[in-house]
């Protein structure tokens, strides 16, 4: 569903993504793992065309990430959500249903309202909404289309416990339904009961990656937590 070979962005001389390579396979839920400043958002950005890349291939679906074609396969949920100041809550599932040529998305977009307490919220303007409320928006926008990948940049930052909860719960639904997910976080426990994978990045590499069963196992035998051995991995030498 996605694969990423020697992807590189260097922002101004400093490198930012060194050279990565990956795949996520279809179905599969994977967790990027990082400090700040790892370049975890970097790596998102240059894979949905967002930020050009400065060396490397994405291929997602089997396309070139820039075509029309890959971009029907997936969503992306950024870091800092951006809504639009001018459209209501209502008009933002409008404008993506007409964008994505979506016919019976009235029904979804009332129960995504439903799922994150934006019903009585449905008719305020973009530039109207707290902060929370823009992430949930911007989750609602991610999900319409019911793309085939997904891509979530720190998601629960910012969200009441009510909404972690739900998001947790659509990642459970959405994994069921066999979609494919990255999703970057701080809150390592929040991707632990999801995750079949771990990636783990620093200073823009990639220091881990491995079945979350087989972390298990290797922390198991060395008395360590999941965080213990995001610790261990990312520590300054
Ligand atoms: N627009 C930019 N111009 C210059 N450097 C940048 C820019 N955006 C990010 N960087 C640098 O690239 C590196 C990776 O940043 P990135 O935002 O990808 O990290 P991150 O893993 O998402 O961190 P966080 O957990 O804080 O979100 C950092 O050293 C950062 O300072
Ligand atoms: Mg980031």
């Amino acid at each position: 569903m996605l694969e990423v070979i020697g992807l590189v962005k260097k922002y101004d001389k400093q490198n930012a993504v060194n050279d990565i390579s990956f795949s996520l396979q279809g179905g599969e839920v994977v967790g990027l793992l990082g400090p700040n400043g790892a370049g975890k958002s970097t790596t998102m950005k240059c894979i949905v065309g967002l930020l050009r890349k400065t060396a490397g291939e994405v291929y997602i679906g089997g396309h070139d990430h820039l075509s029309v074609e890959a971009k029907r396969f997936f969503s992306y949920i950024p870091e800092t959500p951006s809504v639009y100041d001018l459209l209501t809550v209502q008009e933002h599932m409008q404008f993506i249903a007409q964008a994505y040529g979506l016919s019976d998305w009235k029904t979804r977009a009332t129960a995504l309202f439903e799922y994150y307490d934006l019903h009585d919220k449905k008719d305020k303007l973009g530039r109207d909404l707290s902060k929370g409320m823009r992430q949930k928006v911007s989750i609602c926008c991610a999900l319409l289309p019911d793309p085939q990948l997904l891509f979530f940049d720190e998601p629960m930052i910012g969200l009441d416990p009510k909404a972690i909860r739900n998001t947790k719960k659509i990642f459970k639904d959405l994994k069921d339904q066999g979609k494919t997910i990255l999703v970057s976080t701080h809150l390592i426990d929040s991707v632990e009961s999801i995750a079949d994978r771990i990636m783990i990045m620093k200073d823009g590499s990639i220091v881990g990656n491995d079945t979350l069963e087989k972390l298990k196992l290797q922390m198991v035998e060395a008395g360590y937590s999941l965080e213990d051995l995001f610790l261990e991995l990312t520590k300054d030498e």
